[in-house]
């Protein structure tokens, strides 16, 4: 049953978080340390192996206190337990949501119209780790009786971005004898560029899909199929093409044996999905075990959002934290900052799930908001970003709160690079929440003209989450824990976070254009696309 939707914006506690949010606007983060000691003890709550210090965001206990009592209202809670009951809180696609499911240990029972889901999640599982033995151990061979050396996922959006996410976050422990790559755009040079100098004996493509109609990766598959066939003599498709959906009739049509193909269910959205079988490719790369710390990193985040008390909840606090900003400080974006060269893809990752998840404008009953829902969510690796656009954070005109993220010990010692690293970003966060006034720089003996702009405002919020090493495990628990903070931010703002029908018009559109673009047929869109068509119609023809 849906949660009731709630005027969140019409009750007291809204109210409430806004007079708190108005009293301290012009409050300096200089001001809340200076007055308390022990701030950076109190405001730091860790869970799952993850520490994070939200010390350094614009709020006291009376403003958080508002926040719980928000998240309250709106019945966080209640509808936390809903999901993890497995009710059906996707209510415009009538699904239950519950990747959390894909990670429960072996004994859990959840139940979905009378099937106990997790049987079902193991019984995958397990498939997936023999497959996956056999690839590493080389007795899985193509059709030349080679055995595999590289494993291209062909998918896109939840099909692509989460094991190619955790794929790289997690080459340390990859087996240096496979190679992963990833084809997702429908450009052709995707697919052009990422099979050039493979051997196809020795290529297996998984074709990761949740529909198995994906127009991008079924077309992707189909050019795979033919590179395959027009360079290999002889070869047997089975041998090099397996799959991944919730259609199995589908993928049955496009040639796959069912015996290769890895099933999951419809109550796994995409962007929930890469600890599912959409995750194939990883565990090829990483071997069943890890997979299965990864699971458990992420279960240990799950059981803690499911039981801890909304003031030491860390996605709740991160969730609330985030609508703090999002709403009365009229943030439009939020950084993800996460100093670890091989996150590189986190925050991509992270696009997808937050913004596809609560980039919504009507609310669960259909009417429409009237309050800032998802924020524009980006970022890259530190410390490159420091030397790009970290300017406009620290002297910019916008409010960006930042996530920054540390790990204690590096994949790989080099000299002191780790400590130059770790001191990069607590820097960062130091000079972003504490900034350097105009005396100060006056009495550095700065020229007058010139202390404004070198004078640096401060005030900007950031949460520093600190992690002992990148591993399956934590990676697990990072993502489970952003996962959990969309899910209570879209609690609040009323919203279903697990459907995506902003993406429906323009892929109906550029269905409607694929054949007007090799055709005379009169063009009937407006002017400036008319325009756009009859222009590349030119160019094609020469
Ligand atoms: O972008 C829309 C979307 O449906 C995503 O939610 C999904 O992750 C992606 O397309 C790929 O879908 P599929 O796994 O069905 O190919």
């Amino acid at each position: 049953m849906s949660p009731k939707t709630v005027d969140i914006d019409a009750t007291p506690e809204w109210a409430a978080v806004r007079e708190h949010a108005d009293r301290l606007r012009d409050t300096h983060l200089r001001d809340l340390f200076a007055s308390d000691a022990d701030r950076a003890d109190a405001m730091t709550v860790e869970a799952a192996g993850l520490v994070a210090d939200y010390s350094k965001h614009r709020v006291d206990d009376p403003a958080l206190s508002a926040l719980f009592a928000l998240a309250r209202a709106a019945d966080v809670e209640g509808h936390r337990d809903a999901m993890f009951r497995g009710e059906k809180i996707n209510t415009t696609e009538n699904r239950a949501v519950l990747h959390v499911a894909l990670r429960a240990p072996r004994d859990a029972e959840i139940v979905v119209d009378g099937e106990n889901v997790v049987a079902q999640v193991h019984e995958v599982l397990d498939r997936m780790a023999a497959f996956s033995d056999r690839v590493r151990s080389g007795e899985w061979v193509g059709s030349t009786g080679k055995r595999i050396r590289t494993v291209v996922n062909i998918g896109i959006g939840g099909s692509d971005l989460g094991p190619r996410m955790a794929y790289e976050a997690l080459k340390p422990y990859a087996d240096p004898q496979i190679t992963c790559r990833f084809v997702s755009n429908v450009d052709g040079d995707d697919l052009a560029s990422n099979v050039e100098g493979l051997d196809p004996a020795e290529t297996l493509f998984i074709v990761a899909s949740k529909t198995f109609t994906t127009l991008e990766t079924m077309t992707n598959a189909r050019a795979a199929r033919d590179w395959l066939t027009s360079n290999l003599d002889g070869a047997d498709v089975a041998k090099h093409f397996v799959a991944v959906s919730t259609n199995l009739g589908e993928v049955e049509k496009f040639g796959i044996d069912p015996a290769n193909t890895f099933g999951f269910w419809d109550w796994v959205g995409g962007r929930y999905s890469f600890d599912s079988a959409i995750g194939l490719s990883l565990m090829v790369a990483i071997g069943p075990s890890r997979f299965r710390e990864l699971l458990d990193g992420m279960h240990e985040v799950d059981e803690h959002f499911r039981t801890a008390p909304l003031e030491s909840n860390l996605p709740a606090i991160m969730g609330l934290l985030g609508l703090w900003y999002r709403e009365f400080f009229n943030a439009q974006s939020h950084a993800v900052l996460p100093y670890a060269h091989y996150l590189s893809r986190f925050t991509d990752y992270l696009q997808q799930l937050d913004m596809e998840s609560n980039g919504k404008r009507v609310r669960r009953d259909g009417t429409p908001v009237d309050y800032q829902t998802g924020p524009i969510v980006w970022g890259t690796p530190g410390t490159n970003g420091q030397h790009a656009y970290y300017q406009l954070i620290h002297q910019g005109t916008t409010l960006i709160p930042a996530d920054f993220l540390a790990f204690l010990h590096p994949a790989h010692e080099l000299g002191n690079q780790h400590d130059l690293l770790i001191a990069n970003v607590l820097a960062q966060a130091e000079a972003l929440a504490f900034g350097k006034t105009a005396e100060q720089v006056a009495a550095e003996g700065v020229a007058p003209e010139l202390v404004p702009h070198r004078t640096f405002p401060g005030n900007h919020p950031s949460t520093t989450l600190v992690v002992e090493k990148l591993t399956p495990r934590t990676l697990g628990a990072l993502v489970a824990l952003y996962e959990h903070k969309v899910f209570v931010q879209g609690a609040i703002w009323q919203i279903n976070s697990f459907d995506q029908w902003g993406v429906e018009l323009g892929k109906a559109l550029a269905q409607r254009i694929v054949p007007e673009l090799s055709s005379d047929d009169e063009l009937t869109h407006d002017s400036s696309t008319n325009a756009l068509i009859r222009r590349y119609r030119a160019a094609r023809r020469g």
